[in-house]
């Protein structure tokens, strides 16, 4: 089976999660691409024959795809995708629910949904520096409260956010095998 790890990342997070799946992926006999999602929508380096799979692996913006994943998504129609990202809100519980969700439906538009599965990303502080300074008032505001929330992403996605996607992809692939 062949399958091809498309990746979109600003900070450096969801390219981590990416390459450390196309490597687990290949140790477990498949043959796996990673591939830049910048690259394919510019269509610099890519010569790809359709896959098997095509993973996704997204940073989430406004609770959903990034532009770069939603863009290369829209030029994509009946391929079988697992969706894979990185987010910097809480992924456990109501909040990550939604996200899998929206890029479940995202998926689905024009293409077969395998499964979406999130982990846990850093959020970058120099962008919530500034937000920490705004009034109280303001919707973008940073309390304290939150802060300490953003703090405890530094270092995600660890070992175990990386090994709990592979685990998910394996069994998604797996399963498909016994279909
Ligand atoms: C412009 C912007 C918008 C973001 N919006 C969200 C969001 O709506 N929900 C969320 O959980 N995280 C959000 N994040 C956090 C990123 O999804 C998270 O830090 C992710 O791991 C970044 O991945 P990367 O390091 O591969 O770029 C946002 C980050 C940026 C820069």
């Amino acid at each position: 089976m062949n399958i091809s790890v498309y990746y979109s990342s600003i900070t450096g997070n969801t390219r981590k999660l990416a390459a450390y799946v196309s490597e687990e992926l290949r140790l477990a006999g498949y043959d796996v691409e990673l591939l830049e999602s910048l690259d394919a929508v510019k269509k610099r380096n890519i010569c790809e024959q359709e896959p098997d799979v095509t993973i996704l692996a997204f940073w989430c913006r406004r609770s959903g795809l990034d532009d770069l994943s939603a863009e290369l998504l829209s030029r994509w129609t009946g391929r079988k995708i697992i969706g894979i990202g990185t987010i910097g809100g809480n992924v456990k519980g109501s909040y990550g629910e939604r996200v899998r969700e929206n890029v479940i439906k995202e998926i689905e538009q024009e293409n077969a949904c395998l499964g979406v599965g999130i982990c846990q990303g850093s959020v970058d502080l120099k962008r919530i520096e500034r937000r920490r300074h705004l009034p109280k008032e303001s919707k973008h505001y940073v309390s304290p409260e939150k802060y300490r929330r953003v703090l405890r992403t530094q270092g995600h996605p660890d070992q175990e956010d990386l090994d709990s996607m592979v685990s998910f992809a394996l069994k998604i692939l797996r399963d498909l095998h016994t279909c």
